[in-house]
């Protein structure tokens, strides 16, 4: 008997709603992070409390556990779905045009592939340095904030060059992302469309300068 395979609208939408978890994750991860504007104290209790969440019901960090595990299955269900079906794709177009330059049409593809990438080393970078905090001058769990304004010295320029970077790569992922995923979630008329391009843009633009304004108040002295 043939193996059945997943259809190829049933990998979209779950690219899409994993896609849609993770920007939850991103926009209440900014919303904890601009707790950093309020000063040490608060973005300190901020780290603590989310180590609490749960608690008496969950055991302490287990809240944070359950989050990371969700986390991990939702990127990689993510990355499966989006491999599949850029193969598919692949697979659907027999002959490459003899006389078409090669970003015709897969723009959108590429930078979606290399973003991805570029995130995903992002993130393994992020972990080392602010919640391990082996990368991290400081590295002390306890004192979040410390390890944030050392993190963004401007003697390490060149880490707070990799972040602004890869928040950059995160933006064009997201827009093109919540784009998709709007449009397979039933947003197909040329109006809606034009409507979820716009969410899709502010979104982004706003996630972007959430987490920007992060590293460039520590750069400024602003947050010290
Ligand atoms: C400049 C921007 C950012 C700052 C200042 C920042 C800050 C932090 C801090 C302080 C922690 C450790 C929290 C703690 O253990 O108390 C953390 C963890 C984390 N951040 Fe960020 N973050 C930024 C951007 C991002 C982005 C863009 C992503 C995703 C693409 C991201 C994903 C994560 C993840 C997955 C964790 C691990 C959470 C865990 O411990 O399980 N962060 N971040």
């Amino acid at each position: 008997m043939r193996k059945k395979k997943a259809s190829s609208v049933a990998l979209k939408i779950l690219m899409a709603g994993t896609g849609i978890l993770l920007v939850l994750f991103l926009f209440a991860h900014m919303a904890g992070n601009l707790k950093i504007f309020v000063g040490a104290a608060a973005f300190d209790h901020y780290g603590h409390w989310l180590r609490d969440l749960g608690a008496p019901l969950l055991p302490r960090t287990g809240f944070l556990w359950l989050q990371r595990a969700g986390l991990t299955v939702a990127v990689l269900a993510h990355i499966f779905a989006a491999v599949v079906l850029a193969r598919r794709a692949r697979a659907a177009r027999p002959v490459r045009y003899a006389h078409r330059p090669k970003v015709q049409g897969s723009y959108a593809a590429r930078t979606m592939r290399w973003g991805g990438v570029i995130i995903l080393l992002f993130v393994v970078f992020h972990i080392l340095d602010l919640t391990t905090g082996t990368v991290n001058p400081i590295g002390d769990r306890e004192h979040p904030f410390a390890n944030v304004v050392a993190g963004f010295a401007p003697s390490r320029w060149y880490v707070t060059l990799f972040y602004v970077l890869s928040i950059v790569a995160v933006g064009f992922h997201l827009r093109h992302g919540i784009f998709s995923a709007l449009r397979t979630l039933g947003q197909q008329s040329p109006r809606g469309e034009r409507r979820a391009q716009a969410v899709a843009l502010v979104l982004s633009v706003v996630l972007v300068a959430g987490y920007l304004s992060v590293p460039f108040a520590v750069l400024t002295g602003l947050v010290k």
